[in-house]
């Protein structure tokens, strides 16, 4: 398989499996009042706001109006609902194997995760692909 995005792509790699071992190590934060979340889309649009901690991405997205592809409803059985994390991967609820299940090893590994599944301890700023 041809490396499309060259170095760049395996720095991202490296540095989402530190931010997940570290994550490990320390185990989650606890959860906050409020935190904030940023979503970026592949068309440029970019939303932040307020959220209260705790709750899913998918939960977010819904609460600032962000479209994210939920097919299956939220019950981990779908992967449509894949988000990039972008920054703060520490800051989500570990990823249970279910959901490295549905995402798949080479999602997995690449840090993203499913929006129904992730609950946000803390700020993050994930990429919602654009499916169709
Ligand atoms: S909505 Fe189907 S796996 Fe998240």
């Amino acid at each position: 398989m041809a490396d499309r995005e060259g170095p760049g792509r395996l720095l991202r790699l490296g540095k989402r499996i530190g931010q997940r071992l570290r994550a490990a190590r320390r185990g989650p934060p606890p959860v906050p009042e409020r935190t904030t979340v940023v979503f970026q889309t592949d068309s440029g649009q970019r939303v932040e706001g307020e959220v209260p901690g705790g709750i899913s991405l998918l939960a977010c997205a819904r609460h600032l109006d962000v479209r994210v592809t939920h097919y299956c409803g939220g019950m981990c059985s779908c992967g449509t609902c894949r988000v990039e994390v972008v920054d703060g991967a520490d800051l989500l609820s570990p990823a249970l194997p279910n959901e490295r299940m549905v995402l798949g090893a080479e999602r997995d590994a690449a840090g993203d995760r499913l929006a129904c599944q992730a609950r946000v301890l803390g700020p993050v700023v994930v990429r919602v692909p654009d499916w169709f």
